[in-house]
């Protein structure tokens, strides 16, 4: 496989590897009650935010792909960090993957997120090879299961009440595409 080229560019953003740099970036929405709310962890201290972005700022894709990449979105102009991709590499025989995705919301609204997800679906398809991506959410993260519909994912399941999430029950939706759908909406570039 040849080597991912880094930077990933579109039309308006840039998505590169993290560097310990962008820790206020970060921590300026990941300490927010709104971003963490549907999030497996609570409003982040400057610390945590540190310890998350240490391990993210690795700067080798290809080796992260072992894993997980964590791209971090910035804005092509400016250079302004806007949010955080994630790409985890779930089953590498049955070559599943899953993305995540966390943004400021003071950039909220413009396609920014649905930009940069559509570049790192292209790279889990067309780099990586994957066969199928999928993603996860709360059932009322309306903007985070929006998201997933207008990047073409189809709705798998809807698990009800089937664990508790931060002390009530949690309505999981599961959202998916595989490799041929992403092919089929070719969407020639991003
Ligand atoms: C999930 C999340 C990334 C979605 O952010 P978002 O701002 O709604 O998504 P986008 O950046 O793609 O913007 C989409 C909005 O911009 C609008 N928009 C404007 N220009 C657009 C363009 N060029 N392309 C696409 N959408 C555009 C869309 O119509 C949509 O508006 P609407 O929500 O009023 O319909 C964000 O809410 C978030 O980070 N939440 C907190 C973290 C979280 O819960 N993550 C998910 C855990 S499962």
């Amino acid at each position: 496989m040849a080597d991912l080229s880094i930077p990933i560019e579109t039309e308006r953003l840039r998505l590169r590897p993290f560097t310990i740099a962008d820790v206020d970036a970060v921590h300026a929405y990941h300490c927010l009650d709104e971003v963490a709310r549907y999030q497996y962890w609570e409003p982040r201290s400057r610390d945590e935010v540190v310890e998350e972005v240490t391990k993210w700022a690795d700067g080798d894709w290809d080796r992260q792909a072992a894993d997980a990449i964590v791209f971090a979105v910035t804005l092509r102009q400016s250079g302004i960090l806007i949010g955080d991709m994630v790409l985890l590499f779930r089953d590498r025989d049955a070559r599943q993957g899953e993305i995540g995705f966390s943004f400021n919301p003071s950039h909220g609204g413009k396609g920014y997120a649905t930009e940069a997800a559509r570049a790192v679906l292209a790279t889990g398809f067309g780099h990586f090879n994957l066969h199928r991506i999928f993603g996860r959410c709360d059932a009322r993260n309306r903007a985070s299961w929006r998201l997933m519909e207008r990047l073409g994912m189809r709705r798998e399941a809807h698990f009800r009440e089937h664990a508790l999430f931060k002390g009530v029950w949690d309505e999981e939706f599961y959202y998916a595409m595989l490799a041929r759908e992403w092919t089929e909406m070719d969407k020639g570039g991003f």
